[in-house]
């Protein structure tokens, strides 16, 4: 038996009891006559002491003789503590020790493994395993695992049931780049990582499974940011026999009971707002709603004056910035200087100071009067002491730098609190997006999504102002899930894939066994996936998700642990079949 108890259990009431615990040496603090060592493993940490009226010399020496994280376990009495620490489970007791086993040795670990260590994040990934032995990073392992049995009880009580399906198979389009497998089998031939699990749990629901979910890794050659890895993770989700109403609804609960078992947060109904009115009124499909600030569109009240800038425009459009007046001039320049970086590219800003006694100063004096300014306040939703900062332009470009400046401020503000819950769906997705790049229309959510059905005829005349039956589910301004209702008859799915610009030829050879599957009694289906490690993340008050990852990528797609992905020798190349021509 290695241990009786663990690093985090003892207290007052083992006292005199002869104990056997294993762990990590966290801190060693030596006296010279009296040593405390500090044991640590995942439970918690409890102080051992060794002096030498009650210690032998050799077993001194040995104490002595322990470095930071060398791996050891003792066997000793519990006691009470002369100096309690209240600030841990076990700050009542320490182990006077009788027995000390070096388990294994350690070398200097590169960084502290303290909740605030001094380890950079390079360094950090490098020896992940030393990190996760810090508090922060495991209690985020351990988080991640509470929400994925909240999940599973949730889903498995409702009848949902959990199937795995294939890592190795074909392109499944969710609008990034696929990681590839060479086949060694099959020469020059290739598997593709899936996106998601989309088709198969298409084909389970043609399979009659009825409900299936399945917490699942997914893989996207994308670029990374904060919310983004290269390989994360779904709770992927599809019922038959449903419609848009009844997915709604069922995740709806589970996000409600997520929130309430894991924060004891009580939210109520989810809102439900239209992709154009978000976008009218957020200038985004995932709007964090905890604070206002929304947006006032200006046209009416500011175009057909003397401003030619605001006249050329598609939109003029501004937000009302609370206390924003006390900025001085300095600060609304940085705010300028903000807004002109390439990251949001706008050109300009104008702005409007709301003074306390009612009258406005703006930046454009000249071309507008205070009635004008009152009405912009009105629109905006200003108040005595606001800022209002007016952006104009191209209609999606402007409400895209609007809303980057209006979460940018609400960070500054502080308004952006990471207790409060704020979910809601965004429904009504456009069925088509349209590139400029490739001149053609991409399906916004994936080829699967159904139209509208009541605007299927509108694809003939206005692809792009076809709706779809598609949702996303957004938290604290997070996509954190996205799914729609299906195309479940060939004839549809087919005249999709015309619209997407693939031949027949195409479609077939790479969707034939879907819409095969389709003439074989598909039922009606929907479903929704959420991204677990977003979930987590937000549920956790934070927003980069690579905290919440045991082994993450860093911002170039390496884990520098391992150091991957790395090249591969000639033999393995060649059973591949694969001949690199790299050019320098
Ligand atoms: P979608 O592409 O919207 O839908 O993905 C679902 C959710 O997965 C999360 N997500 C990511 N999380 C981390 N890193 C990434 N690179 C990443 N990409 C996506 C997001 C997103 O909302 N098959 C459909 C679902 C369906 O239609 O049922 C799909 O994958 O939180």
């Amino acid at each position: 038996m290695y241990r009786s108890h663990t690093c985090g259990e003892l207290t007052k009431n083992h006292i005199n009891n002869t104990v056997t615990l294993a762990g990590w040496v966290h801190k060693s603090r030596d006296k010279g006559f009296m040593i405390w060592i500090d044991l640590r493993d995942r439970y918690g940490i409890t102080q051992l002491i060794f002096d030498e009226e009650r210690t032998s010399s050799e077993l001194m020496e040995q104490a002595k003789n322990l470095g930071r994280e060398f791996v050891v376990q003792i066997t000793g009495t519990v006691i009470e503590r002369a100096s309690k620490n209240p600030n841990i489970p076990t700050g009542d007791i320490e182990i006077l020790v009788s027995e000390l086993k070096v388990l294994n040795a350690s070398l200097t670990p590169p960084f502290t493994i303290e909740d605030t260590t001094d380890g950079g994040e390079d360094l950090r990934m490098k020896y992940r395993y030393l990190d996760i032995r810090r508090n922060p990073v495991r209690e985020n392992l351990v988080f991640r695992h509470k929400v994925a049995m909240a999940v599973r009880n949730y889903l498995s009580e409702r009848d949902f049931v959990e199937v795995e399906t294939p890592y190795l198979i074909k392109s499944t389009p969710e609008g990034a780049r696929d990681f590839v497998v060479p086949s060694r089998m099959n020469e020059g031939q290739f598997y593709a990582l899936p996106q998601s699990p989309q088709t198969f749990k298409q084909l389970l629901m043609v399979g009659g499974m009825d409900k299936y979910f399945q917490i699942v890794k997914c893989f996207r050659d994308e670029d990374l940011r904060a919310d983004r890895q290269p390989e994360f993770t779904q709770i992927d989700c599809e019922m038959a026999f449903v419609e848009q109403e009844d997915i709604l609804n069922t995740f709806e609960g589970l996000t409600r009971h997520l929130i309430k078992e894991i924060k004891g947060v009580d939210v109520g109904e989810f809102p439900r707002m239209t992709y154009d009115e978000a976008m009218k009124r957020y200038g985004n499909d995932k709007p964090d709603i905890r604070f206002g600030m929304e947006f006032g569109e200006l046209n009416d009240v500011a175009q057909h004056k003397e401003f030619t800038i605001f006249n050329a425009a598609e939109l003029v459009v501004g937000i009302a910035v609370p206390g924003g007046n006390s900025y001085s001039r300095k600060d609304i320049d940085k705010l300028i200087d903000w807004i002109r970086r390439p990251q949001v590219g706008a050109l300009g800003m104008v702005y409007v100071r709301c003074n306390d006694d009612g009258t406005y100063k703006s930046s454009v004096d000249k071309f507008y009067d205070q009635e004008d300014l009152a009405n912009w306040a009105k629109a905006t939703g200003a108040k005595k002491g606001d800022l209002i900062c007016v952006l104009s332009g191209d209609t999606h470009k402007v409400r895209t730098q609007l809303s980057a400046l209006r979460m940018e401020l609400a960070e500054r503000l502080g308004l952006r609190k990471s207790d409060e819950f704020a979910p809601l769906w965004v429904v009504d997705f456009p069925l088509l997006e349209w590139d400029e790049e490739t001149k053609r229309y991409h399906a916004m959510h994936h080829p699967f999504t159904s139209p509208k059905p009541e605007q299927i005829e509108l694809l003939k005349t206005n692809p792009g102002d076809v709706k779809a039956n598609a949702y996303d589910i957004v938290l604290n301004g997070n996509e954190i899930g996205g799914g729609s209702i299906r195309i479940h008859d060939k004839e549809t799915q087919a005249m999709m894939f015309d619209y997407l610009g693939f031949t027949p030829e195409e479609a077939k050879a790479q969707f034939g066994f879907l819409m095969d599957a389709f003439e074989y009694g598909a039922p009606p289906h929907g479903g929704i996936a959420f991204g677990l490690d977003r979930l987590v993340a937000i549920l956790g008050g934070q927003e980069t998700i690579r905290d919440f990852i045991a082994f993450p990528k860093n911002n170039s797609g390496r884990d520098v642990m391992i150091d991957a992905p790395a090249a591969i020798d000639t033999t393995q190349l060649q059973e591949l079949s694969l001949k690199l021509d790299i050019k320098a």
